[in-house]
């Protein structure tokens, strides 16, 4: 069995801005001109020294690096993505959280081969968001994220960036993940298994249990859970035992109208929380991010209860970015009357995980509901037969968190308080979520976000026709 003896002794790494490669212009009316910037990525193999006492390991990322680059793109700025599949399989790109026409949204059937490419449309129109992008191959995305298929999409705007938010080296990425490796350094997975995927090593941007060398001042993180099937219960912790309060700003779909003040965060696969963290009264301290939740009735890993340290230096170069009570002035609309669906995320036949009684190859009755474009609906996601967790995600659409029963009982306040793209249904519960079935037409998956279950089948379809008048 493995001896961890290497917490907290590697530092994090930062992840590299993407640089666009240039301008194409396309015309959009007489006299009229549009600038959109243009990119360029390649999917390929590499090694990375990831486990210190074992040989690199092998992986497969976006230009070559797990996590991929990081995308800085500006609201209202159209971009174009070309991925150029230089990697051993199958790609599908998909842009977790930007609501995308339907033929760029990297759906698990639309697959560029090796020695293909693909050019992707971005609109980058919804307001700032932490987004993430991912590989999302019918049957292998599990795999394919964990070899390193995964990075962020970051969307700001001009009101955002007004607030003075934590800025340049104090904004900070953190994806978190849980992987398992074998005696050669290379990543353990077993395609063939269909409840999930643990992970014995906790990793943050791919080092196992890194630290970080803060100042003492705030800081803003951008959490992501971009694991296979570990979820994350989330605190920071003084050496002497004492927990930090800190303000969630954001989740999956932007900025709250104001910071929720709180001391955990309960972080499932394919959700991003925003966090700024005050450092300012922790000087030469350690502040250490825990992980309190284990993997159900499993019996879990020695270490998986760590996750990375902050390492508060004695000064600060100064500036604040603090965090202002209002932060966006979105009105809460009131939903008009709407819909009411009911999806059960259950376990079939031969193992294999559903969504109403229907899977992934269930080719004929996977388009499981045709909302209409721009009606409300609500949808009650249930956590049926088979148990497990099953983290949520709809395609294109941002939805707002109702009511929670059976479990946890309750829906945080930090889940409420934004719109969101993805929602833990933990074992026994039952999840009410409301959406703006817009703007696009088309067909748009939705599916379990533990990538096990996912890869299993627990993927259907939604068709939004347009009937909008
Ligand atoms: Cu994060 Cu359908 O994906």
């Amino acid at each position: 069995s493995p001896e961890y003896k290497w917490f907290y002794e590697y530092p994090l790494p930062r992840t590299p801005v993407k640089s666009k490669k240039q301008y194409v212009y396309r015309i959009v009316g007489v006299g009229y001109m549009s600038q959109i910037d243009y990119y360029e990525v390649e999917i390929k193999s590499f090694t990375q020294q990831i486990y210190p006492d074992l040989p690199a390991t092998p992986m497969v990322g976006f230009d070559g690096m797990s996590p991929g680059p990081t995308f800085v793109m500006q609201q209202n700025r159209e971009a174009v993505v070309r991925f150029i599949n230089n990697g051993p399989s199958n790609i599908s790109v998909h842009v977790h959280g930007q609501y995308n026409r339907a033929p760029f949204d990297g759906w698990a059937g639309d697959m560029t081969s090796p020695g293909q490419y693909k050019d992707y449309y971005y609109p980058n129109a919804q307001n700032a968001r932490t987004i993430w992008y991912h590989d999302h191959t019918e049957f292998t995305t599990g795999e394919h994220a964990y070899w390193g298929e995964e990075g962020y999409y970051i969307l700001t705007d001009p009101e955002e960036q007004a607030l003075g938010l934590p800025s340049g080296p104090y904004d900070v990425t953190l994806v978190i993940a849980a992987k398992v490796y074998n005696s050669d350094g290379s990543l353990q997975y077993d395609n063939n298994h269909e409840s999930g995927l643990w992970g014995d090593v906790i990793l943050v941007n791919e080092q196992p249990w890194p630290y970080m060398n803060v100042e003492p001042r705030p800081y803003r993180f951008r959490l992501l859970n971009g694991a296979v099937s570990r979820t994350f219960d989330l605190t920071l912790n003084t050496d002497a035992g004492e927990m930090l309060h800190f303000d969630v700003i954001g989740s999956d779909c932007g900025l709250f109208n104001s910071p929720v003040n709180s001391t955990f965060i309960a972080l499932s696969m394919g959700e991003r929380y925003e966090l700024v963290v005050d450092f300012s009264n922790f000087q030469n301290q350690n502040i250490t991010l825990l992980n309190g939740r284990g993997v159900g009735d499993n019996v879990d890993y020695p270490a998986t209860n760590k996750v990375m340290r902050f390492v508060v230096g004695g000064s600060s170069s100064g500036g604040s970015g603090g965090v202002p009570q209002t932060l966006r002035n979105h009105e809460e609309v009131a939903p008009p009357a709407s819909n009411a669906k009911d999806f059960t995320f259950g376990r079939g036949r031969g193992g294999v995980w559903e969504i109403n009684g229907v899977g992934f190859r269930d080719v004929e009755n996977r388009i499981l509901t045709k909302p209409e474009r721009g009606t409300y609906e609500t949808w009650q996601l249930r956590n049926g037969a088979g148990g497990g967790t099953h983290p949520v995600h709809i395609h294109l659409v941002d939805f707002k968190v109702l009511s929670r029963t059976g479990g946890r009982n309750e829906v945080a306040d930090y889940e409420s308080a934004g719109w969101k793209d993805v929602v833990w249904l933990a074992a026994g519960e039952s999840v009410q979520v409301i959406a703006r079935y817009a703007p696009w037409d088309g067909i748009y998956m939705f599916h379990c976000h533990n990538l096990v279950h996912e890869d299993h089948e627990q993927v259907v379809f939604l068709l939004v026709p347009n009937l909008e008048k």
